[in-house]
């Protein structure tokens, strides 16, 4: 469920035509829609309820402040992977006791901000991870609050690159080893022990493997309490999938559901860490077409977009939907939407049936509100794009275009080189 929708042929986001936007900002930029992100996290929230838990927003996914002050509004914490995205976090005013810290590196000083911020917990993603931190908590005067990481070793049957609960991953501790590092983090004086976490995968279309995965973290916490470690809070990770084109993921009630379902009799409060299925199809890629070119076998559309904007299509041949902005009776080609980056491998489609667009339209990029921005890069040195976001009949710029000023930002000739 989405607000992107046509009225006499023109895309709208909510009550504002996009064609408009593009017209004020200018071409490319990320669009969100706050109706849709409002209705995402209620539904998601409401998936859970009856259940005592905490939505902590996978920041990695969508880091804009706005989006972050959104869904904190909403009630959201944050799951954060790094120092900078902590900082984000805190600026955005997401409470420090609903922010969970996961990552497998996390530095020193990135352990002893969070520390000092007072963060809900960190979840621990090996034994040497469990030391730092007890050195660090150790030298604060203070506990730090955490749990240990476990990789269930569960295939979520998603692209490699995302599925991570498996044994060939880096992710996570063997359950066996967490639980004999549970037992010596009983032993360590600035911990205090009080969660169990996982995180299988991204992009899941199935229920299962998530109550697979459930199922062994529940049979550790039941270790674990007869070991005389209670623990409170169970992280089960992000990962619900969305649909991009064709898939059929499980909707949040029926996640929820489930998921609860397992959990009933158990003493916890269940983190969940959602990212995409919050964001995902609440924003669009808007970019114009500059060129067209090819013959009858291969006809390219190229646009002021790319792989540096929007690097799901390069990185995982991940399908996003190309609509018009504002559509126009006219013949469909066979063609691939690409964009100015000097690699073959930058394409927004490749191959696909589309509108035959002509130079000067605009296309917008569906279901790329999740790893859109928050993955794009200055590569070819292109300035990021805008981000907006729209409620009812207004938009907002909630990022600026970057300029080529910010591009060269920090950077220094030495004297030598004069
Ligand atoms: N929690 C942890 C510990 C994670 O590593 C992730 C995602 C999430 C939560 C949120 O997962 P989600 O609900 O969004 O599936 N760049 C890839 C996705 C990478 C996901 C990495 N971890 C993509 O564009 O598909």
């Amino acid at each position: 469920m989405h607000h992107f929708h046509y009225q006499n042929n023109e895309l709208y986001c909510e009550g504002v035509p996009v064609k408009k936007i593009a017209a004020k900002v200018g071409t490319p930029f990320y669009l969100y829609s706050s109706a849709t992100l409002n209705h995402h996290y209620r539904v998601f929230d409401g998936a859970f309820e009856g259940f005592p838990h905490i939505v902590c927003f996978a920041v990695k996914a969508n880091a804009n402040l706005a989006i972050l002050r959104l869904l904190a509004n909403q009630g959201a914490g944050a799951d954060i992977v790094s120092g900078g995205e902590l900082h984000r976090a805190l600026a955005a005013g997401v409470d420090p006791g609903k922010i969970v810290y996961s990552g497998v590196g996390k530095r020193p000083d990135e352990i002893r901000t969070a520390l000092k911020a007072g963060i809900l917990l960190f979840n621990v993603e090996s034994s040497m991870e469990l030391g730092e931190i007890n050195r660090i908590a150790g030298r604060m005067g203070r506990k730090a609050r955490v749990g240990l990481r476990i990789n269930p070793d569960i295939d979520p049957k998603t692209h490699p690159y995302i599925s991570t609960g498996l044994k060939k991953n880096k992710f996570g501790i063997d359950i066996e080893r967490a639980y004999q590092d549970y037992l010596r983090a009983m032993e360590l004086q600035h911990l205090e022990v009080i969660g169990v976490a996982c995180h299988i995968g991204s992009q899941i279309t199935e229920v299962d493997p998530f109550l697979d995965a459930l199922e062994r973290v529940k049979e550790l916490i039941g270790r674990l309490e007869q070991a005389g470690i209670p623990i409170r809070y169970l992280d089960l990770g992000g990962g619900l999938g969305i649909c991009y084109d064709q898939e059929e993921p499980p909707h949040p009630h029926e996640y929820g559901e489930k998921i609860v379902d397992r959990l009933r009799g158990l003493k916890v409060t269940l983190i969940l860490e959602p990212g995409r299925v919050l964001v995902g199809n609440a924003g669009i890629l808007v970019t114009r077409v500059l060129y067209t070119k090819g013959s009858e076998a291969k006809h390219f559309i190229i646009v002021d977009a790319g792989m540096n904007d929007l690097a799901r299509p390069s990185l995982y041949g991940s399908y996003h939907g190309i609509r018009s902005v504002v559509k126009r009776p006219g013949p469909r080609v066979k063609a691939s939407l690409v964009g100015p980056i000097c690699e073959s491998g930058d394409f927004l489609a490749k191959d696909r049936e589309m509108a035959a667009f002509a130079p000067g339209e605009l296309v917008a990029v569906m279901s790329a509100g999740a790893y859109g921005f928050s993955m794009s890069s200055n590569y070819n040195a292109r300035p990021r794009v805008a981000e907006i976001l729209v409620q009812d009949q207004e938009f907002y710029v909630i990022r600026k275009r970057e300029t080529y000023r910010q591009l060269t930002w920090g950077e220094n000739i030495p004297e030598i080189l004069k």
